[in-house]
């Protein structure tokens, strides 16, 4: 067989994994699709910049149609971040009947439910696990993991770059504003990172996780947000003293067809399972009637395992293109939205 090309918008911490995990994993790649990947064209802001992975500058471009609507293209890994025109670029994608994958939750929990629709008319896949909690597969592991469950609750650490602050305020008394200049460093930080530690970034992932979990419409704006951006060091000490550790904590529970979703700074007895989750690491809790309590754990950000996440995502849309069942995979909610405050 031939091999399959893709297209990237994007090559910077997330993309420049993509890249490599492409160039060095092409042996699990053939053996899972009987044929091999290859990267077409690349969409960049700067032509000029110095790269993390060695590319042939030709496959560079700063003209979003040399990858949306490239001939060999088939599928198109968006991993540049944004909204509005990231969001014309991934319908004109999706228009051109090439299949999608993401990595974009501020994106999918604004406007996820209006992409999958279109990737559903069209007969495309957009898939989107590394919109939540970087290399850990908790879209999958909801979506079809506990695809026969009825879950009721979804609790965790699902931001790495706050957790990183956390930590290193916690452990090592490091100032807050000096750690979150490393996590930037690291690549764990959104481009404006005060998405990450006001809170934004963890109540777009449970807007995401919410939806998939109750198969029910929850809309960025019913997450009641608080992060950390106010929190000092004598805060964390205070905790300390206590006997507790401060954890930035998503939470989203469905009882009598009622949603609730939140993200708050919580302190947490340190002997808690989520106390021990430390750095970029992020946890996630699933409770399902059937299967009881789950806990998924690895690291929440970063380019290699968020990469990874990306490129499950590429097989999955390689191997339903090769079947030909793509676009089956969106199922519109079961439930109407019915919203319950946190504190009722
Ligand atoms: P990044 O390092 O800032 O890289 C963004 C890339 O997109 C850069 O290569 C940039 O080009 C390109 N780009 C941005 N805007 C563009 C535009 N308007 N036109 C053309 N190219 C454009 O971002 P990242 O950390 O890889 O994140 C990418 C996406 O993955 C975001 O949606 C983010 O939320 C998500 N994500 C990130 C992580 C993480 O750990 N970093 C984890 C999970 C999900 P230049 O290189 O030329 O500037
Ligand atoms: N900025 C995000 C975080 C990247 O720190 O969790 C992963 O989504």
């Amino acid at each position: 067989k031939k091999n399959i090309s893709v297209g990237l918008l994007g090559l910077g911490t997330v993309g420049s994994g993509v890249f490599q995990i492409i160039e060095r994993h092409q042996e699990e790649l053939v053996h899972q699709l009987g044929c091999g990947v290859n990267i077409k064209s690349i969409l960049v802001r700067n032509l000029e910049k110095t790269r993390d992975v060695q590319v042939d500058s030709t496959y560079l471009t700063t003209n979003p149609e040399d990858v949306l609507n490239h001939p060999e293209i088939d599928v198109i890994i968006e991993v540049m971040g944004g909204i509005d025109e990231t969001r014309e670029y991934i319908l004109k994608a999706l228009e051109a009947r090439k299949h999608v994958v993401t990595a974009n939750k501020d994106l999918m929990a604004l406007h996820g439910p209006e992409l999958q629709n279109a990737a559903n008319q069209y007969g495309c896949d957009l898939f989107y696990e590394a919109s939540v909690a970087g290399g850990i597969p908790i879209v999958r592991g909801i979506e079809d993991g506990l695809v026969s469950d009825r879950i009721d609750k979804v609790m965790g650490i699902v931001n790495g770059t706050t957790n990183y602050i956390l930590t290193k305020m916690d452990d090592e008394g490091v100032s807050y504003e000096d750690a979150l200049k490393e996590a930037q460093e690291l690549g764990f930080a959104e481009a404006d990172p005060t998405a990450d530690v006001g809170g934004l970034d963890a109540a777009r992932k449970m807007a995401i996780l919410a939806r998939l979990a109750f198969s029910t419409s929850v809309d960025l704006g019913d997450v009641e947000v608080n992060g950390i951006a106010d929190l000092a060091l004598k805060d964390l000490q205070f905790g300390k003293q206590l006997g507790l550790t401060m954890k930035l904590i998503g939470f989203t529970h469905f009882q009598d067809n009622q949603v609730e979703v939140s993200v708050q700074p919580t302190f947490l007895s340190r002997n808690h399972p989520l106390a021990a989750v430390k750095n970029e690491n992020n946890a996630v809790y699933v409770n399902g009637e059937a299967v009881g309590e789950t806990m998924f754990y690895g690291p929440g950000a970063g380019g290699l395992p968020t990469a990874t996440a990306v490129m499950s995502d590429v097989v999955v849309a390689i191997k339903n293109m090769l079947l030909d069942i793509s676009g089956r995979s969106y199922l519109p909610p079961r439930f109407e939205k019915v919203l319950k405050t946190p504190d009722q």
